[in-house]
């Protein structure tokens, strides 16, 4: 083990981390919005067979890297390469991942923020201030300043108190938190009419839309996003996990929890949207399509919640409560990866550091919010739809062709003696090196002629 670097300290810690950053806004607003836009369960269907074919295997080059080296991103892809030219490629490559982290967290933090506001609404809807309440949930930029930094400020805290202290603790508290209270909201909404109809839509595919290109490139980022992937988060918390752990259960299992939570995700906000429809809400624009992303969490559940008096005002605070924690057990990961990298290739302190990236992530986010209609939308299809399946490409092109194929079976073996009797090690070594980058491409090339 690497001195004084962090590790989880449990199984259960790295799988509540791990899962934690997977899911997330993505998950529970993403997924579901993506998928009612998208014929529903035709959507469902490549969604579930991207996360396990092509997402899973991503993530455990991902895992695999960073448990080898037990280091960041750039030090792992460095360490990896026999060569100059290689370590040098694969540092730009870390880089690009971080730069593209930071990214992330900078619109995540703005939307994260949203959800904080929505939540406070509510609660200021309960103690009789309508006022406050209205202004909670407009859209104004001192209202998504204020929340923004609000959001930040939390992200920045728990990282900085470290891997085990911040990061485990809180995820451990967090997560099961958010199951219970999807759980909860899931089993309610079932009781509202209307809802049987939206289950249909989620339920029954329109095989005709599977083959779609568009369908299958969104698909694709969603899972990426979905699972953190491409920008060194999910290598930064395998370089956590300690050697004797048992890697592709791990995996699996992270893999697992985050597709379960977008689909029970998708049996909520479905059959809500149509409860919505029920009670009078708009849910269809005017060329007959379902009205979805921001449209749907930020107007059409309000209006729901709105429609069904106090019962609303509580059903409002715990949904946006539910997304608040998603996000933030998200957004620690992401600000984990810089702030891992500065802290030790530079050796500056950890909390400095947290807070000094943060800084120019608030600063970024800013940006972003002043220039909100040209560069918010810009921002999300540069990183997710782009950036991050390339280089989610490239982790798997250095774990499948730069890594020296004996280190990499010896570090398979790590934890997991038993492997080679197993289907991972048959397949994974030889998946991760021609079939993910050959997918990654092939719906690339689609979409670029498409
Ligand atoms: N996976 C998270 C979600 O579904 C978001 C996330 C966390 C993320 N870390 C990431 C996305 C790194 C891309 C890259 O909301």
């Amino acid at each position: 083990m690497a001195g004084s670097r962090g590790e989880f300290s449990s199984r259960f810690g790295f799988v509540m981390a791990a899962s934690g950053s997977a899911v997330g806004l993505g998950n529970i607003w993403g997924f579901p919005t993506q998928a009612a836009s998208n014929g529903g369960a035709a959507f469902l269907l490549v969604y579930l067979l991207l996360a396990f074919l092509l997402a899973y295997p991503a993530l455990m080059a991902e895992l695999i890297l960073g448990r080898h080296a037990h280091s960041n991103s750039v030090a792992a892809l460095r360490k990896v390469s026999g060569h100059r030219i290689t370590g040098s490629i694969g540092a730009l490559t870390g880089i690009t991942g971080l730069i593209v982290a930071g990214l992330i967290l900078s619109f995540y933090a703005i939307v994260a923020g949203w959800m904080i506001a929505f939540c406070l609404s509510a609660l200021a809807t309960l103690s009789g201030n309508a006022e406050l309440a209205n202004w909670l949930t407009s859209f104004g930029l001192w209202r998504n300043v204020l929340f923004l930094i609000v959001f930040l400020a939390l992200t920045i805290g728990i990282v900085s108190a470290g891997v085990h202290d911040g990061i485990e603790r809180w995820s451990r508290r967090l997560m099961p938190a958010l199951l219970i209270t999807l759980v909860i909201l899931v089993l309610y909404v079932f009781t509202l009419n209307g809802a049987m109809q939206g289950l249909k839509v989620y339920l029954m595919p329109d095989f005709s839309r599977v083959l779609s290109p568009q369908l299958i490139l969104d698909a694709l980022g969603a899972a990426f996003f979905s699972l953190s992937l491409g920008v060194g988060t999910m290598l930064i918390y395998g370089s956590y996990v300690s050697d004797d752990e048992n890697l592709p259960l791990l995996g699996g299992i992270v893999t697992l929890v985050d597709v379960s939570i977008a689909v029970l995700a998708g049996f909520l906000v479905l059959p809500a949207m149509y409860v919505a429809l029920h009670n009078g809400v708009e849910i269809f624009n005017a060329s007959g399509a379902l009205i979805s992303e921001d449209t749907l969490i930020f107007t059409v559940l309000p209006e729901l919640f709105a429609s069904m008096g106090l019962p609303g005002v509580l059903v409002s605070l715990v949904f946006f409560f539910l997304m608040s924690i998603a996000a933030l057990t998200s957004s620690i990961s992401m600000l984990e990866a810089p702030v891992a990298y500065v802290t030790e290739e530079h050796r500056i302190g950890r909390r400095l550091t947290a807070w000094l990236i943060g800084g120019v992530i608030a600063c970024i986010s800013c940006t972003i919010l002043l220039n909100f209609d040209t560069l918010f939308g810009f921002i999300i299809a540069l990183t997710t739809r782009y950036s991050q399946p390339l280089l989610g490409f490239m982790f798997c092109i250095y774990a499948g062709w730069v890594w020296r194929r004996d280190s990499l079976l010896q570090e398979l073996r790590k934890g997991y003696p038993g492997v080679q009797e197993g289907l991972f090690w048959k397949i994974w070594p030889w998946y991760v090196k021609v079939v993910c980058p050959l997918i990654i491409l092939a719906i690339f090339a689609q979409s670029l002629l498409g």
